[in-house]
């Protein structure tokens, strides 16, 4: 995608080839900064403190975590113990095992003196893969888009999303947004609805802003509009993102997903989730009883930063003294409240028969 005129993705290998850049994603909107990480720890850093965040961008940054680690050291013992601290940056994400898996092993059939060329050679392909797995998605979703621009004939498309699932979320397209750029790059009339998605504001932050980018009208809503804009039918379609969905089709993704899923049940909006196969885990099916839930910090609720006229940023506390903060930061929405899943390989229905349908040869035998 484009910035200020100049293409970027998300992650890529610096020109040194011995490091890796990404674009700092805490200081957004704010500031468009770039980051240069040179250790597993930078990256380690960079995941846990949401320098880089979503799923597919997320997993693609470990993979690069465990180039940088085979660079210092070849060993087993070293790609084990790398393995093991990216795993533990998130709890979420299923992107993020799925990487460090292929990564290692990958590295572990190579011997120790290919390694570290194969380490750079693999994380490059799973950062291009999921380039083309996101920009797949898009002409996917564009196909549901097209069908309600016919129906709306010519009136512009209002689709609701949430948190951020666009190309800051992955290595470059996004999922839920995928849809929305093909869908006004190729001349529809598209309009967003930005839920601002508290506490970090990933809607208001970074989904405002990369739309702002690239010229797509939107309106950044408060967390909890949504249902009444569906009343009053200012809602076509809801597309969102996920950080895992499990093999039955139920969908983890950021904290308030679910609760508009419900308002869209009640209001007959379409409700559908956009994600490329790496975010399926076919190891789960009851996503609430199964999927870890993030829990943060509590000054994520407490505090808020702000640019002051002067463009410097600060930080406040807006929270009274002495309460007790509770931040979870993901939910999960139950396959029957979604409408389908739009993925690389088209769209199903958000059941076991649906997913496997689309991956027999990935989804659990029986
Ligand atoms: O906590 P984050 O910002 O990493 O969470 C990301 C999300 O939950 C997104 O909504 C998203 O859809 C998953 S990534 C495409």
């Amino acid at each position: 995608m484009r910035v200020s005129g100049k293409s970027y993705r998300t992650i890529w290998v610096a020109n040194d080839g011995r490091s890796v850049d990404i674009i700092d994603q805490t200081r957004l909107p704010h500031r468009f900064a770039t980051v240069s990480l040179r250790t597993l720890q930078d990256v380690a850093h960079a995941i846990k403190t949401m320098q880089v965040r979503g799923a597919p961008l997320i997993g693609a940054a470990a993979a690069y975590g465990i180039c940088l680690a085979m660079a210092s050291d070849a060993s087993d013992e070293t790609l084990d113990c790398a393995y093991g601290i990216l795993l533990a940056t998130r709890p979420t994400a299923i992107n993020l095992r799925w990487a460090l898996d292929e990564m290692r092993a990958h590295l572990r059939n190579q011997p120790r003196e290919a390694r570290v060329a194969a380490a750079w050679k693999r994380a490059g392909d799973i950062a291009n893969e999921d380039v083309t797995l996101n920009a797949s998605i898009g002409e996917h979703g564009l196909t549901i888009l097209r069908d309600i621009a016919a129906s709306k004939k010519g009136e512009r498309i209002n689709v609701l999303t949430h948190c951020n699932a666009g190309w800051l979320a992955t290595v470059d397209w996004g999922t839920a947004l995928a849809p929305i750029y093909k869908a006004h790059d190729a001349g529809l009339a598209i309009h967003v609805w930005v839920d601002e998605t508290r506490p970090r504001n990933q809607g208001m932050n970074l989904t405002a802003w990369e739309l702002g980018q690239h010229g797509v009208p939107h309106t950044v809503i408060a967390d909890n509009v949504g249902g009444h804009l569906m009343q009053h039918d200012m809602v076509d379609i809801a597309i969102v993102g996920t950080d895992r969905t499990t093999a039955r089709g139920d969908v983890c993704n950021k904290i308030g997903t679910y609760l508009k899923a419900l308002a869209a049940r009640d209001n007959d909006v379409p409700f559908y989730v956009a994600l490329p196969s790496p975010t399926i885990d076919w190891t789960l099916n009851d996503g609430i009883k199964e999927i870890p839930i993030e829990e943060r910090g509590g000054e994520e609720l407490s505090h808020m930063s702000g640019r002051l006229p002067d463009g410097s940023v600060v930080e406040i506390n807006i929270a009274p003294d002495g309460s007790a903060m509770a931040n979870y930061a993901f939910d999960v929405t139950p396959s029957h409240l979604v409408t389908g899943l739009i993925t690389e390989r088209g769209v199903c229905a958000a059941s076991a028969q649906g997913l496997r349908g689309l991956f027999p040869e990935r989804a659990p035998k029986g």
